[in-house]
């Protein structure tokens, strides 16, 4: 069975916008655009026209780089667009829910409000490193559970997701969830996508982003992943025109000059291990947990305290509140930030520890 037949039956139904023809040396009077060339930037195709519909060779190019065929991936403004077409698409308002773990990134639950469809929790524990628990999240499906978001590396809490727990989870739902897997983070792991699980699972989706690793969070640009059944439905979903010319040319050429993110990687994983070594050697950080990320969940003795002194120095952290009152999520930065914030530390422990 295809996961297609699980989508909202209106999605179903749909036929994809049908957009003002774009052909090579013609004159184009179908489309109402201005005629006229804007001055405003140099990009190969002039900014007075629409953009493709979907941009062709940077869904070839995205393809190749994650490992898919260009048919089983649509690109996307950034994977949290991804997010809200898969929910839009499989989530009946009222009806249908998703289930996910906590604590986990907040989009999931966000853009379920925003359709109106509900959101089981499976909460994970500091206590075992934020383990995700496939037993509990699958005891949590009911016959209305049309997606599963499972988030590895996990933000905040850099854990991984082991690839024979989702084997279980995707083997558990088969024919009946969509089973999410958002790879933000999969650059900074040690272990490869899971995109190769696609062809034995037709209820994979796999979130891929170009705003972590690859350091283009400005240019919104990410992708999904799946059979290209769900593709096509997903496309359907997704607003013509939606990436804009000058974003479609910039990672284009990127892809071309085959941006590495190999070396960048390597630093941010060297810097993080640095970073979580130091940090342990205050006394009043509690606990630093295993991350798989470009990010450290640490948790101290007075995060407020900690959050307003960094904010003085002029250094940001992110406090995630709500279970985690007391733990800080810590973005790797580059070797001199990262120095900047250990001395702003440094500082705290010498005014505030005595
Ligand atoms: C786990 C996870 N997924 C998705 C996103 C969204 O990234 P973007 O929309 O920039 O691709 C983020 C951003 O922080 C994230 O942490």
């Amino acid at each position: 069975m295809s996961i297609v037949e699980l989508a909202r039956p209106e999605i179903q139904a749909l036929r994809p916008y049908e957009a003002a023809e774009q052909v090579d040396d013609t004159i184009r009077l179908n489309a109402n655009e201005s005629p006229e060339v804007c001055a405003a930037g140099k990009f190969r195709r002039p900014l007075n026209r629409y953009p493709e519909v979907r941009p062709k060779r940077l869904q070839n190019g995205l393809a190749e780089r994650f490992g898919c065929a260009p048919g089983e991936l649509l690109v996307t403004r950034g994977s949290s667009e991804a997010i809200d077409l898969i929910i839009r698409t499989f989530c009946r308002a009222g009806v249908d829910n998703i289930v996910t773990h906590t604590p986990s990134f907040s989009m999931y639950r966000h853009y379920a409000a925003v359709q109106g469809a509900a959101v089981t929790e499976v909460r994970t524990k500091a206590e075992q490193d934020f383990r995700i628990d496939v037993g509990a999240l699958l005891a949590e499906c009911g016959p209305e559970t049309r997606v599963l978001f499972v988030c590895s590396p996990n933000n905040p809490t850099g854990t991984l997701l082991p690839v024979a727990d989702l084997e279980k989870l995707l083997e558990g739902r088969s024919e009946s969830s969509a089973v999410v897997v958002d790879e933000a983070y999969v650059e900074f792991a040690d272990t490869p996508s899971v995109t190769a699980l696609l062809d034995r699972y037709p209820n994979l989706l796999v979130l891929r982003t170009l705003s972590k690793a690859l350091g283009f969070a400005g240019a919104r640009c990410g992708a999904v992943i799946a059979q290209a059944g769900v593709i096509s439905m997903l496309s359907a979903v997704q607003a013509p025109y939606a990436l804009a010319t000058p974003v479609v040319e910039c990672v284009e050429d990127a892809l071309r000059d085959n941006i590495e993110a190999a070396e960048s990687v390597q630093r941010a994983v060297a810097e993080r291990k640095r970073l979580a070594q130091q940090l342990s050697g205050f006394g009043f950080v509690n606990k630093i947990w295993p991350s798989a990320a470009n990010f450290l969940l640490a948790e101290f003795e007075d995060a407020a305290a900690i959050m307003q002194h960094c904010e003085r120095q002029k250094i940001l952290l992110r406090h995630i509140g709500g279970e985690l009152a007391d733990c800080i999520r810590i973005s790797v930065g580059s070797a001199s930030e990262n120095d900047r914030l250990l001395q702003a530390l440094e500082t705290f422990s010498e005014t505030h520890c005595g």
